[in-house]
């Protein structure tokens, strides 16, 4: 099996889980985190090198009070509990999205956390928290706005690379295969300048179902795809980008 080096997931469907259960939707996302836990293991020991998920977008602050607080409790307790697997898994987290709307305690958190595994690169692992692909890169042109102003960056100089390396995952490659659990067929605001050569895979399993059959299946699915880049596959490439 050809492993992806990068698997990115949109970690949906928690609530309807909960849901067809008579469970509050709070109960569908603490089942859905202690899957995030597990999966990092998995992806570990199928040498994923990097693995990139979906946890809350800047649009999921329209959800109501209680899942909110809810899922603020559940960051806390996951924030903290992520030492003991990034430990174990040698895997260095990073948190991408805007994390100056969190509170005090929660980006404190944040901190730690990744300081702590920054050492550590057997698994790359990124969280996207309060996260919207277009929030992202509108960040990334105002930093760019601003150092070209003060002439730190000179606008003929401004290439794809360098654009990339403004956003919140400098420095990561682009997911290989992306992931939607829960059956919706959309990207709902993520990773939408990275993920422009990326294979998708779709299932209707909703996340706190998606264990490591799920994950093997996709895989091998992904495996069965002709990736070409733009160009024919078994030409010969003459262009100078290849
Ligand atoms: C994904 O599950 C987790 C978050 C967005 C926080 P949902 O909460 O979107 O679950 P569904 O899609 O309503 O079932
Ligand atoms: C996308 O899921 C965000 C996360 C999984 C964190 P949503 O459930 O919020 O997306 P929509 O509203 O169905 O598009
Ligand atoms: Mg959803």
């Amino acid at each position: 099996m050809n492993v992806p080096n990068h698997v990115a997931i949109i970690l949906d469907g928690n609530g309807r889980w909960a849901k067809s259960r008579n469970m509050p939707r709070t109960y569908g996302h603490m089942v859905g985190c202690d899957n995030l836990e597990k999966i990092c293991y998995i992806a570990r020991d199928l040498g994923i090198k990097y693995l990139t998920v979906y946890a809350f977008s800047t649009e999921n602050w329209k959800r109501s009070k209680d899942e909110i607080d809810g899922l603020m409790k559940l960051f806390r307790r996951y924030l903290k509990r992520c030492i003991k697997s990034s430990r174990e898994n040698e895997m260095r987290v990073r948190i991408i999205g805007d994390t100056t709307a969190f509170d005090e305690d929660i980006r404190e958190s944040i901190q730690v956390l990744e300081d702590y595994s920054k050492g550590y690169d057997k698994l790359h692992f990124q969280i996207a928290l309060n996260y919207g692909s277009r929030d992202e890169i509108l960040r990334a042109a105002v930093r760019m706005a601003d150092d070209v102003k003060c002439r730190m960056l000179r606008e003929e100089d401004i290439t794809e690379e360098v654009f990339s390396s403004y956003l919140d995952t400098s420095g990561i490659p682009d997911p290989d295969l992306m992931i939607r659990t829960s059956g919706e067929e959309r990207l709902s605001n993520f990773l939408l300048w990275q993920l422009a050569y990326t294979e998708f895979y779709f299932t209707d399993v909703p996340w706190p179902d998606f264990h490591k059959e799920e994950l093997v299946k996709a895989i091998e699915q992904y495996n069965s795809r002709d990736r070409r880049f733009g160009s024919v596959k078994g030409e010969a490439s003459c262009s100078k980008q290849g």
